[in-house]
C-alpha cells in the first residue's frame, strides 16, 4: 500500500510526491534533515530534533519553512495515517527551488517534505546480536554538527565496510582519533568501566539519542568521559557501542576484525538500551 507523503503542505500518495528538478537539496545539496523515532505510534525526543533542525537551518542562512505547531502536526498526522506504530519520520528542509547559482537566492521559499518509514526498533534482530565495524578516514566536510543532506561519503564508507563484511564504519580524524560512525555517535567501555565518547565540536553531530544516553549513564551512576579515543583503544575496550534515532544503543561486537570482549553486546549497552527504551515509553 503506498504511503501518505508530505510535499510542502500537501499530503500526497508517493507516487505523487515530487519536488522540482532545480531544488538546491538535488543540486547542491543545500538542506538538512531529521531523524525522529516513533514508538508505539508516539514520536520521540521530538523537542531534541526541533531545535537542532533550527540550529542546521541558522547555521546555513535557510528561513524556518513553517512553524515547530505545523511541523510536529504534520509529522503527528503522518504517523497516524500511515499507520506506524514502531518506525521512523524522516523531514528534510532544502533552500527551495532557484535557478543554478552557488550564491543563496535571496527569494527561494523554503521546501518540507516529510515521509514515515516503518522498522522495528525493540525487538531488532540487529541489536540483539551486534554490529561489526571498520574504520575509515573521515574525509566528510568540517561542519559535521549541521545535519545536511551531503551524505555520500558516509554511504561509500557504508559500502567499504559492507564489502568487508562489516555493517558500519568508524570514521577517523587526521590524527587518528575516532571521530563517529557513519550515521550513528560511537562510544567505548574500558577497562575501569568509564564510558567513553567524543565531546561536542564541529567534527561530530550533536546526537539527540546521545544527548539522552549520557544522561542515563549518569543517572545510573556510571562515569562518562568526553574526549577523543583511538582504534587501539577501541579495539581492548570492554565493550563498544552506537547511538541513533534509528537504532537507540547499538552494540559493536568487532572493530576491524579485532573482537571486543566476549563478542556479544556488552552489559553496559545493555542497561543503556534497555532504559532508554523504558524512558521512551512512559514519557
Ligand atoms: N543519523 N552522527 C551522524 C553522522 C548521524 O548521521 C546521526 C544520525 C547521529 C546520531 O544522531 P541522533 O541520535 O540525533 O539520531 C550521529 C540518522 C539517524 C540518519 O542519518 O539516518
Amino acid at each position: 500500500m503506498s504511503r501518505t507523503v508530505y510535499v510542502n503542505g500537501a499530503y500526497v500518495p508517493e507516487e505523487d510526491a515530487k519536488i522540482s528538478v532545480f531544488d538546491r537539496g538535488f543540486l547542491f545539496a543545500d538542506g538538512v534533515y531529521e531523524v525522529c523515532s516513533v514508538l508505539q505510534g508516539k514520536l520521540l525526543e521530538t523537542e531534541g530534533h526541533v531545535t537542532r533542525l533550527h540550529r542546521s537551518l541558522n547555521e546555513l542562512d535557510i528561513a524556518a519553512p513553517c512553524s515547530d505547531e505545523e511541523l510536529l502536526g504534520a509529522m503527528e498526522k503522518l504517523v497516524a495515517d500511515n499507520g506506524v506504530d514502531e518506525g521512523l519520520v524522516y523531514l528534510q528542509v532544502t533552500r527551495g527551488a532557484a535557478d543554478r547559482d552557488f550564491a543563496y537566492p535571496k527569494d527561494a521559499k523554503p521546501s518540507l517534505v516529510m515521509f514515515t518509514q516503518k522498522k522495528n526498533l525493540l525487538t531488532d534482530p540487529v541489536a540483539e546480536k551486534g554490529v561489526a565495524v571498520i574504520t575509515l578516514p573521515d574525509l566528510r566536510w568540517a561542519r559535521r554538527d549541521i545535519k545536511t543532506v551531503g551524505l555520500l561519503y558516509p554511504c561509500m564508507a557504508k559500502m567499504e565496510a559492507k564489502a568487508k563484511g562489516a555493517q558500519d564504519a568508524w570514521l577517523l580524524d587526521d590524527d587518528g582519533f575516532v571521530t563517529e560512525g557513519t550515521s550513528n555517535n560511537a562510544y567505548i567501555v574500558t577497562a575501569d568501566d568509564k564510558i567513553v565518547t567524543r565531546q561536542l565540536s564541529n567534527s561530530i553531530l550533536h546526537g539527540i539519542t546521545r544527548r539522552s544516553i549520557l544522561a542515563i549513564a549518569q543517572e545510573l551512576g556510571m562515569v562518562v568521559e568526553e574526549r577523543p579515543f583511538t582504534p587501539a583503544e577501541a579495539y581492548a575496550a570492554k565493550e563498544a557501542f552506537t547511538t541513533s534515532a534509528s537504532s537507540f544503543a547499538m552494540p559493536v561486537i568487532s572493530i576491524d576484525e579485532n573482537i571486543i570482549a566476549s563478542g556479544k553486546p556488552g552489559e553496559v549497552t545493555k542497561k543503556l538500551r534497555d532504559k532508554y527504551i523504558e524512558l521512551s515509553l512512559s514519557a
